[in-house]
């Protein structure tokens, strides 16, 4: 794992997105998986900048978001295809068809799931997966407890995440409780990760994630067995960090 630290989040957005911008330069016709939440607000609004300067194209990138809300349709206000169209997709070029979320309002979430799965599998498996890191640990919506070799699958969210993506939501409107989301195992199949971290609330989950035995209580350990994994912080979250990542 390779660790960067930067100032501010800002340095990590900047950061962030040259690299994605290198990648998409470098490989146009490449498969991104992508994560929604307040990290990649900023690097969105970057990508979005560098599209409109005429420095890249996304007619030939293909997208697999992370994970869904179940019980949210597209069009809701709250749910992550609405999220990603807002920030990203309809600011850039490439068609709808290119951009893959798992669907909410699927009758039969576990078959949705199998069916995202066999799409990202299509699609020859995810180039650049970027991920942001819950409070908890999480990485997508695979909460503690999650396997590591979890694949595509619905799941329970745990309170302290519906807590904190309230913020996403309106006055007296409760986040879902359940979601559709890749597993570990799908995203640790991915040929490179970028995982990025801001803000001092992500401190103690960077630090074991980084400097602690690996342990389903915190997924993103998982990644220490990550291929060609990244992860950027800003000096906030790395400020409980002390060293080298855990060498078992
Ligand atoms: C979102 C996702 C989650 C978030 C995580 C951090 O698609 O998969 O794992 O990356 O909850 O969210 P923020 O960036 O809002 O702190």
């Amino acid at each position: 794992m390779d660790v960067i630290v930067k100032a501010s989040a800002e340095a990590v957005a900047d950061f962030v997105h040259e690299q994605l911008l290198e990648h998409i330069k470098l490989s146009p016709a490449s498969v991104l998986g992508l994560p929604t939440g307040g990290t990649p607000e900023p690097i969105y609004a970057r990508l979005v900048e560098s599209y409109r300067s005429g420095l890249v194209s996304w007619k030939d990138i293909t997208t697999f978001n992370l994970d869904e809300y179940i019980g949210l349709g597209a069009d809701h206000p709250g749910s992550y295809a609405t999220y990603m169209r807002e920030r990203l997709f309809d600011h850039v070029d490439g068609p709808a068809e290119h951009h893959h979320i798992p669907n909410g309002l699927a009758g039969d979430p576990a078959g949705e799931a199998a069916e995202y799965e066999g799409k990202i599998a299509a699609a020859g498996g995810i180039d650049l997966m970027l991920l942001g890191l819950g409070q908890n640990g999480h990485i997508g919506f695979n909460e503690p407890g999650s396997s590591f070799q979890s694949r595509t699958r619905a799941v329970d969210l745990t309170p302290s995440t519906i807590a904190a993506n309230q913020r996403f939501f309106g006055a007296g409107e409760l986040p879902p409780r359940k979601a559709i989301s890749m597993g570990i195992g799908t995203i640790l199949e991915a040929r490179r990760i970028i995982v990025v971290a801001t803000g001092e609330v992500k401190a103690v989950a960077v630090r074991r994630m980084l400097g602690e035995q690996k342990t389903p209580d915190l997924p993103a350990s998982a990644l220490q067995d990550g291929r060609n994994v990244m992860v950027v912080l800003d000096a906030l979250a790395a400020s409980e960090y002390r060293g080298a990542p855990f060498v078992p």
